[in-house]
């Protein structure tokens, strides 16, 4: 016979394990995915249209601004962490020019065959670059960006993915990540590769296989396929000019070109190991030499006929970023009317938008 007091404390412990259990299960199920409403909001770089891009300042204000994605940029330090910034050469965005300790680390060199003059991620370690202070990119535009220089750091991935984590029980929903790399093939050469790393920070994180809220890009494509046989992780294949040949093709003499990629059979074997696309606006809805958009294209169409998700950079309040008929008064540095943009993507069939002011599309899509 069991003893009644042990029968209580029995009952208790099962019921509490239920509870919890049933806990788990209701935030795992209930909770609002990253994937759950169309079309997807991309926090392009953070909300960097209001403040600078890369910090944990402007993740934090993206996703208190309903962004269902943050996307970080990453590149390496000298010691081999993965921070994010926009470029590997530090003066663009960071106080490092003022910093007469670092004065002497400035040097010039190719970065992805284009020579560049500066300091880089690659000659300073960690504790060096969170010495330094995050600073507006495009201050000339973004005025209002450029009063908070000084006051955010250099955030890591990991402290992005923290960050992520703890906005996602006050705002009891998932937000994705959707990190690029950035120099990929200069990274590789300089002995600090940063594929594996990536992959590796994100399934310690817990995110793994294809319904993870997490996304890989690159405007490399042999990374790519690498990552594809390391990961179940959601690859983005990222397009630049159609004239271009993608940089780690161009190293190995394969003068295949974006153009070529974004041909129906061009999409089909980018189909075999991406789930994605990140094309520039123009291969959606290409302007013409009035600065006004054209007809569709059928990118959308052919993209989705081989599976794979169309989410187009950059959307961006300011006049100067608008087709003519959506900007508003004479200033370029003013907003415009992004919604009528957004909406003329919307129509052209987009899965996701890439964009720097993320609360204009969370507004126009409405609740989800
Ligand atoms: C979290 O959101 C889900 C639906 O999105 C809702 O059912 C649940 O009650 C919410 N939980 C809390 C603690 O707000
Ligand atoms: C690209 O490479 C192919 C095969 O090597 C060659 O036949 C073709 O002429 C090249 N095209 C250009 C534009 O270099």
């Amino acid at each position: 016979m069991m003893d009644g007091r042990l029968f209580v404390i029995c009952v208790c412990f099962i019921l509490n394990v239920s509870n919890v259990y049933a806990t788990k299960q209701t935030t795992k199920s209930n909770r609002r995915g990253a994937d759950d409403c169309n079309p997807t909001v991309v926090a392009h770089r953070g909300a960097s249209g209001y403040v600078s891009e890369h910090t944990l300042g402007s993740y934090a204000l993206a996703i208190d601004m309903g962004a269902d994605y943050v996307e970080p940029d990453l590149v390496v330090t000298r010691d081999g962490y993965i921070i994010a910034r926009h470029e590997n050469q530090l003066g663009v965005s960071t106080d490092v020019a003022q910093r007469p300790e670092f004065a002497s680390r400035r040097r010039t060199q190719r970065v992805s065959g284009n020579l560049v003059n500066g300091w880089f991620s690659e000659d300073f370690t960690l504790a060096e670059i969170k010495s330094l202070r995050s600073t507006e990119p495009i201050p000339h535009i973004r005025k209002h960006n450029a009063r908070m220089d000084g006051s955010l750091d250099i955030p890591t991935f990991q402290e992005i993915i923290d960050l992520v984590k703890a906005l996602e029980t006050v705002k009891n929903r998932t937000i994705g990540i959707y990190p690029e790399l950035k120099y990929s093939s200069h990274f590789q050469r300089l002995g600090l590769p940063m594929e594996r790393k990536v992959v590796d920070i994100f399934h310690k994180n817990g995110y793994i296989g294809k319904g993870a809220p997490a996304f890989i890009q690159s405007f490399e494509v042999d990374n790519l396929k690498m990552l594809k046989k390391i990961t179940d992780l959601r690859l983005v294949q990222l397009f630049d000019e159609r004239s271009k040949i993608p940089y780690d093709q161009s190293l190995l003499g394969n003068n295949i070109t974006y153009g070529q990629m974004a041909t129906p059979n061009g999409l089909a074997n980018v189909a075999k190991y991406a789930s994605a696309v990140g094309p520039s606006k123009s291969y959606i809805i290409p302007r013409d030499l009035f600065n006004n958009l054209g007809q569709p294209t059928s990118f959308v169409r052919d993209a989705h006929a081989v599976g794979l998700l169309v989410t187009p950079w950059t959307f961006r309040a300011e006049n100067l970023y608008l087709p003519r008929r959506f900007q508003r008064g004479n200033n370029p540095n003013d907003f415009g009317n992004l919604e009528g943009e957004i909406r003329a993507f919307i129509n052209a069939g987009i899965d996701g938008f890439f964009i720097d002011h993320p609360e204009v599309l969370v507004r126009i899509r409405g609740p989800c």
